[in-house]
Protein backbone atom coordinates (compact mmCIF):
# COMPACT_ATOMS: atom_id res chain seq x y z
CA UNK A 1 0.00 0.00 0.00
CA UNK A 2 1.57 3.39 -1.07
CA UNK A 3 1.87 6.08 1.92
CA UNK A 4 -1.00 7.80 0.75
CA UNK A 5 -3.19 5.96 1.06
CA UNK A 6 -2.03 4.30 4.65
CA UNK A 7 -2.12 7.85 5.45
CA UNK A 8 -5.96 8.20 4.37
CA UNK A 9 -6.51 4.66 6.05
CA UNK A 10 -5.08 5.48 9.89
CA UNK A 11 -7.15 9.26 9.36
CA UNK A 12 -10.51 7.41 8.13
CA UNK A 13 -10.10 5.51 10.97
CA UNK A 14 -9.18 8.22 13.67
CA UNK A 15 -12.08 10.53 11.92
CA UNK A 16 -14.30 6.81 12.49
CA UNK A 17 -14.18 7.30 16.21
CA UNK A 18 -14.24 10.63 16.50
CA UNK A 19 -18.08 10.28 14.92
CA UNK A 20 -18.90 6.75 16.54
CA UNK A 21 -19.17 9.68 19.96
CA UNK A 22 -21.50 11.83 18.03
CA UNK A 23 -24.84 11.35 19.54
CA UNK A 24 -27.59 9.87 17.29
CA UNK A 25 -30.56 12.65 16.34
CA UNK A 26 -33.20 12.85 19.07
CA UNK A 27 -36.34 13.41 17.77
CA UNK A 28 -35.47 14.61 14.62
CA UNK A 29 -38.45 16.05 12.29
CA UNK A 30 -38.84 15.26 9.16
CA UNK A 31 -38.61 18.53 7.53
CA UNK A 32 -36.06 19.74 9.31
CA UNK A 33 -36.32 23.36 7.72
CA UNK A 34 -33.45 25.04 9.28
CA UNK A 35 -31.43 28.38 8.17
CA UNK A 36 -27.83 26.76 7.99
CA UNK A 37 -25.02 29.65 7.80
CA UNK A 38 -21.00 29.00 6.41
CA UNK A 39 -19.06 32.07 7.32
CA UNK A 40 -15.27 32.66 8.41
CA UNK A 41 -13.53 34.90 9.98
CA UNK A 42 -10.86 34.93 7.00
CA UNK A 43 -11.22 35.11 3.78
CA UNK A 44 -10.01 32.55 1.66
CA UNK A 45 -10.25 29.16 4.22
CA UNK A 46 -12.90 27.70 1.86
CA UNK A 47 -16.03 28.16 2.54
CA UNK A 48 -17.84 28.48 -0.80
CA UNK A 49 -16.47 25.28 -1.71
CA UNK A 50 -17.41 24.20 1.52
CA UNK A 51 -21.01 25.22 1.21
CA UNK A 52 -22.09 23.66 -2.31
CA UNK A 53 -20.09 20.12 -1.59
CA UNK A 54 -21.73 20.43 1.50
CA UNK A 55 -25.16 20.79 -0.05
CA UNK A 56 -24.69 18.09 -2.48
CA UNK A 57 -23.64 15.74 0.22
CA UNK A 58 -26.68 16.63 2.36
CA UNK A 59 -28.75 15.81 -1.27
CA UNK A 60 -27.25 12.35 -1.18
CA UNK A 61 -28.23 11.43 2.17
CA UNK A 62 -31.54 12.54 1.46
CA UNK A 63 -32.01 16.38 2.58
CA UNK A 64 -33.33 19.21 0.24
CA UNK A 65 -30.93 22.25 0.18
CA UNK A 66 -31.14 25.58 -1.50
CA UNK A 67 -27.71 27.71 -1.55
CA UNK A 68 -28.13 31.18 -1.02
CA UNK A 69 -24.90 33.14 -1.94
CA UNK A 70 -24.92 35.89 0.04
CA UNK A 71 -21.08 36.63 0.21
CA UNK A 72 -22.27 40.05 -1.62
CA UNK A 73 -19.88 41.10 -4.46
CA UNK A 74 -18.20 37.60 -4.83
CA UNK A 75 -20.88 35.38 -6.08
CA UNK A 76 -18.44 32.40 -6.20
CA UNK A 77 -21.14 30.09 -5.97
CA UNK A 78 -22.24 30.04 -9.54
CA UNK A 79 -18.88 30.01 -10.92
CA UNK A 80 -17.57 26.85 -8.68
CA UNK A 81 -20.86 25.15 -9.93
CA UNK A 82 -20.36 26.34 -13.80
CA UNK A 83 -23.76 28.03 -14.05
CA UNK A 84 -24.35 31.71 -15.50
CA UNK A 85 -27.66 32.34 -13.38
CA UNK A 86 -30.09 33.73 -15.71
CA UNK A 87 -32.18 35.05 -12.33
CA UNK A 88 -31.77 36.85 -8.92
CA UNK A 89 -34.05 37.05 -6.33
CA UNK A 90 -34.47 40.92 -7.58
CA UNK A 91 -36.33 39.18 -10.58
CA UNK A 92 -39.05 38.06 -7.74
CA UNK A 93 -39.78 42.03 -7.13
CA UNK A 94 -40.93 42.19 -10.96
CA UNK A 95 -42.91 39.09 -10.62
CA UNK A 96 -41.60 35.75 -10.84
CA UNK A 97 -41.75 33.05 -8.30
CA UNK A 98 -39.16 32.80 -6.14
CA UNK A 99 -39.18 28.86 -7.27
CA UNK A 100 -38.80 30.36 -10.85
CA UNK A 101 -35.78 32.24 -9.81
CA UNK A 102 -33.89 29.35 -8.74
CA UNK A 103 -30.41 28.16 -10.47
CA UNK A 104 -30.16 24.04 -10.52
CA UNK A 105 -26.39 23.44 -11.61
CA UNK A 106 -25.66 20.62 -13.99
CA UNK A 107 -25.00 18.19 -10.86
CA UNK A 108 -28.37 19.04 -9.35
CA UNK A 109 -27.59 21.82 -6.96
CA UNK A 110 -30.66 23.73 -6.26
CA UNK A 111 -28.88 27.94 -5.84
CA UNK A 112 -30.44 31.58 -5.62
CA UNK A 113 -27.85 34.12 -7.08
CA UNK A 114 -28.29 37.78 -5.27
CA UNK A 115 -26.65 39.62 -7.98
CA UNK A 116 -23.22 40.77 -8.16
CA UNK A 117 -23.05 43.00 -5.67
CA UNK A 118 -23.18 45.68 -8.17
CA UNK A 119 -26.81 46.83 -6.40
CA UNK A 120 -26.92 50.48 -5.12
CA UNK A 121 -30.53 51.53 -4.69
CA UNK A 122 -31.60 50.07 -0.73
CA UNK A 123 -34.86 48.01 -0.90
CA UNK A 124 -37.84 49.89 0.23
CA UNK A 125 -39.58 48.50 3.45
CA UNK A 126 -42.37 47.06 1.19
CA UNK A 127 -39.69 45.41 -1.44
CA UNK A 128 -38.12 43.63 1.88
CA UNK A 129 -41.49 42.15 2.83
CA UNK A 130 -42.31 40.85 -0.60
CA UNK A 131 -39.59 39.24 -1.09
CA UNK A 132 -39.01 38.46 2.21
CA UNK A 133 -42.98 36.24 1.99
CA UNK A 134 -41.37 34.42 -0.79
CA UNK A 135 -37.95 33.51 0.63
CA UNK A 136 -40.27 32.08 3.49
CA UNK A 137 -41.61 29.67 0.90
CA UNK A 138 -38.38 28.06 0.20
CA UNK A 139 -39.13 25.50 3.11
CA UNK A 140 -42.02 24.46 0.89
CA UNK A 141 -39.82 22.71 -0.78
CA UNK A 142 -36.48 22.17 0.50
CA UNK A 143 -35.08 21.42 3.80
CA UNK A 144 -32.32 23.34 4.66
CA UNK A 145 -31.58 26.93 3.41
CA UNK A 146 -27.60 27.10 3.32
CA UNK A 147 -26.34 30.29 2.69
CA UNK A 148 -22.63 31.39 1.92
CA UNK A 149 -22.39 34.31 4.59
CA UNK A 150 -18.83 35.18 3.29
CA UNK A 151 -16.32 36.36 5.96
CA UNK A 152 -15.67 39.25 8.58
CA UNK A 153 -16.12 40.58 11.30
CA UNK A 154 -19.34 40.30 13.90
CA UNK A 155 -19.71 43.90 12.40
CA UNK A 156 -20.15 43.34 9.18
CA UNK A 157 -22.13 39.60 8.98
CA UNK A 158 -23.81 40.18 12.61
CA UNK A 159 -26.94 40.87 10.80
CA UNK A 160 -27.15 38.18 8.54
CA UNK A 161 -25.93 35.50 11.68
CA UNK A 162 -27.93 36.40 14.22
CA UNK A 163 -30.83 34.47 13.37
CA UNK A 164 -29.76 31.61 12.09
CA UNK A 165 -30.13 27.89 13.58
CA UNK A 166 -26.64 26.84 13.11
CA UNK A 167 -22.88 29.10 12.03
CA UNK A 168 -20.91 26.57 10.43
CA UNK A 169 -17.71 28.44 10.84
CA UNK A 170 -14.60 27.00 8.69
CA UNK A 171 -11.17 28.12 9.34
CA UNK A 172 -7.91 26.51 8.32
CA UNK A 173 -5.56 25.44 11.08
CA UNK A 174 -3.54 28.65 10.39
CA UNK A 175 -3.21 30.93 13.08
CA UNK A 176 -4.26 33.95 11.07
CA UNK A 177 -7.95 32.45 10.28
CA UNK A 178 -8.23 30.90 13.99
CA UNK A 179 -7.62 34.27 15.00
CA UNK A 180 -10.23 35.72 12.80
CA UNK A 181 -12.85 33.27 13.84
CA UNK A 182 -12.25 34.00 16.88
CA UNK A 183 -12.71 37.67 16.38
CA UNK A 184 -15.73 36.88 14.41
CA UNK A 185 -17.39 34.55 17.29
CA UNK A 186 -16.11 37.10 20.35
CA UNK A 187 -18.04 40.41 18.40
CA UNK A 188 -21.34 38.24 17.49
CA UNK A 189 -21.09 37.24 21.50
CA UNK A 190 -20.41 40.60 22.76
CA UNK A 191 -23.84 41.98 20.43
CA UNK A 192 -25.67 39.00 21.80
CA UNK A 193 -26.21 37.84 17.92
CA UNK A 194 -24.36 34.67 18.36
CA UNK A 195 -26.12 31.22 16.80
CA UNK A 196 -24.94 28.39 17.20
CA UNK A 197 -21.67 27.74 15.96
CA UNK A 198 -20.03 24.27 14.71
CA UNK A 199 -16.71 24.43 13.63
CA UNK A 200 -14.88 23.33 10.25
CA UNK A 201 -11.30 22.85 9.86
CA UNK A 202 -10.25 22.69 6.45
CA UNK A 203 -7.40 22.27 4.84
CA UNK A 204 -5.65 20.32 7.79
CA UNK A 205 -2.89 18.04 6.78
CA UNK A 206 -4.33 15.19 9.10
CA UNK A 207 -6.59 15.06 11.80
CA UNK A 208 -4.50 15.38 14.68
CA UNK A 209 -3.80 18.89 13.55
CA UNK A 210 -7.76 19.53 12.72
CA UNK A 211 -8.51 18.35 16.46
CA UNK A 212 -5.70 20.67 17.46
CA UNK A 213 -6.79 23.77 15.70
CA UNK A 214 -10.57 23.27 16.70
CA UNK A 215 -9.82 22.84 20.45
CA UNK A 216 -7.65 26.44 20.49
CA UNK A 217 -10.84 27.84 18.87
CA UNK A 218 -13.09 26.25 21.44
CA UNK A 219 -11.19 26.84 24.25
CA UNK A 220 -10.59 30.53 23.80
CA UNK A 221 -14.18 30.86 23.26
CA UNK A 222 -15.14 29.17 26.44
CA UNK A 223 -12.08 30.92 28.30
CA UNK A 224 -12.54 34.08 27.35
CA UNK A 225 -16.17 34.47 26.15
CA UNK A 226 -17.97 31.71 28.18
CA UNK A 227 -19.37 30.15 25.24
CA UNK A 228 -19.31 27.01 24.03
CA UNK A 229 -18.74 25.87 20.46
CA UNK A 230 -19.16 22.47 18.98
CA UNK A 231 -16.57 20.72 16.18
CA UNK A 232 -18.33 19.74 13.01
CA UNK A 233 -15.50 17.97 11.32
CA UNK A 234 -11.44 18.54 9.44
CA UNK A 235 -11.39 18.64 5.85
CA UNK A 236 -7.98 17.68 4.63
CA UNK A 237 -5.89 19.58 2.18
CA UNK A 238 -6.59 17.85 -1.17
CA UNK A 239 -5.60 18.75 -5.06
CA UNK A 240 -8.71 17.16 -6.18
CA UNK A 241 -10.85 20.49 -4.48
CA UNK A 242 -8.52 22.84 -7.06
CA UNK A 243 -8.64 20.58 -9.91
CA UNK A 244 -12.93 20.24 -9.47
CA UNK A 245 -12.74 24.34 -9.20
CA UNK A 246 -11.12 24.41 -12.61
CA UNK A 247 -13.81 21.80 -13.50
CA UNK A 248 -16.23 23.69 -12.53
CA UNK A 249 -17.71 20.73 -11.21
CA UNK A 250 -18.56 20.61 -7.13
CA UNK A 251 -15.70 18.08 -5.88
CA UNK A 252 -18.07 15.25 -4.57
CA UNK A 253 -19.58 14.81 -7.87
CA UNK A 254 -16.41 15.09 -10.04
CA UNK A 255 -14.11 13.43 -7.47
CA UNK A 256 -16.23 11.40 -5.61
CA UNK A 257 -13.43 9.24 -3.89
CA UNK A 258 -10.72 11.71 -3.10
CA UNK A 259 -9.97 12.23 0.46
CA UNK A 260 -11.64 15.72 0.83
CA UNK A 261 -15.07 14.23 -0.81
CA UNK A 262 -15.03 11.40 1.84
CA UNK A 263 -14.60 14.36 4.58
CA UNK A 264 -17.36 16.00 2.97
CA UNK A 265 -19.44 13.14 3.37
CA UNK A 266 -18.34 12.11 6.78
CA UNK A 267 -19.01 15.86 7.87
CA UNK A 268 -22.48 15.36 6.40
CA UNK A 269 -23.31 12.51 8.73
CA UNK A 270 -21.97 14.51 11.74
CA UNK A 271 -24.31 17.43 10.65
CA UNK A 272 -27.45 14.73 10.42
CA UNK A 273 -27.07 12.54 13.60
CA UNK A 274 -26.07 15.36 15.52
CA UNK A 275 -29.00 16.63 18.22
CA UNK A 276 -30.82 19.67 16.56
CA UNK A 277 -32.89 21.53 18.44
CA UNK A 278 -35.77 23.30 16.79
CA UNK A 279 -35.47 25.78 13.98
CA UNK A 280 -35.42 29.11 15.98
CA UNK A 281 -37.19 31.41 13.13
CA UNK A 282 -38.09 29.39 10.69
CA UNK A 283 -35.99 31.93 8.28
CA UNK A 284 -38.24 35.27 7.98
CA UNK A 285 -36.20 37.13 10.52
CA UNK A 286 -32.93 36.34 9.18
CA UNK A 287 -34.82 37.02 5.22
CA UNK A 288 -35.46 40.33 6.79
CA UNK A 289 -32.05 41.47 8.23
CA UNK A 290 -30.23 40.26 5.03
CA UNK A 291 -32.67 42.13 3.12
CA UNK A 292 -32.89 45.70 4.40
CA UNK A 293 -29.01 45.61 4.05
CA UNK A 294 -28.84 44.26 0.09
CA UNK A 295 -28.77 46.43 -2.07
CA UNK A 296 -31.30 46.44 -5.44
CA UNK A 297 -29.95 47.24 -9.26
N1 LIG B 1 -9.71 21.07 1.39
C1 LIG B 1 -9.01 21.82 0.52
N2 LIG B 1 -7.82 21.39 0.03
C2 LIG B 1 -7.13 22.16 -0.83
N3 LIG B 1 -7.52 23.35 -1.30
C3 LIG B 1 -8.71 23.81 -0.86
C4 LIG B 1 -9.51 23.10 0.05
N4 LIG B 1 -10.64 23.82 0.28
C5 LIG B 1 -10.53 24.95 -0.45
N5 LIG B 1 -9.38 24.96 -1.15
C6 LIG B 1 -8.89 26.05 -2.03
O1 LIG B 1 -8.87 27.24 -1.27
C7 LIG B 1 -9.20 28.35 -2.08
C8 LIG B 1 -10.32 29.16 -1.47
O2 LIG B 1 -11.53 28.41 -1.50
P1 LIG B 1 -12.96 29.13 -1.47
O3 LIG B 1 -13.97 28.05 -1.29
O4 LIG B 1 -13.12 30.02 -2.64
O5 LIG B 1 -12.79 29.99 -0.14
P2 LIG B 1 -13.68 31.17 0.48
O6 LIG B 1 -15.08 31.00 -0.02
O7 LIG B 1 -13.57 30.97 1.96
O8 LIG B 1 -13.05 32.45 0.06
C9 LIG B 1 -9.51 27.80 -3.47
O9 LIG B 1 -8.37 27.96 -4.26
C10 LIG B 1 -9.79 26.32 -3.22
O10 LIG B 1 -9.42 25.55 -4.33
MG1 LIG C 1 -16.31 32.37 -1.09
Amino acid sequence: MSDQAETLRSLMHEHRSAIEQVPAAVGQAHRPRRVVAVASGKGGVGKSNFCINFGLALQQVGTQPVVLDADMGFADVELLLGVQPRNTIFDVLSGKDVFDVIEVSSGGLHFLSSGNGLNVAPLTPEDVGRLSAHMDRLFERYDVVLIDAGAGDGGQLGYLLAEVDDLLLVTTPEPTAIADAYALVKMLSVRGQLPPVKIVVNKVPNFGEGRQAADKLKLAAQRFLGVELSVLGYVVEDAAVARAVMRQQALVQAFPTSPAARCMRQIVQNYTRSAQPPSRQGGTRVWERWLQRLRRR
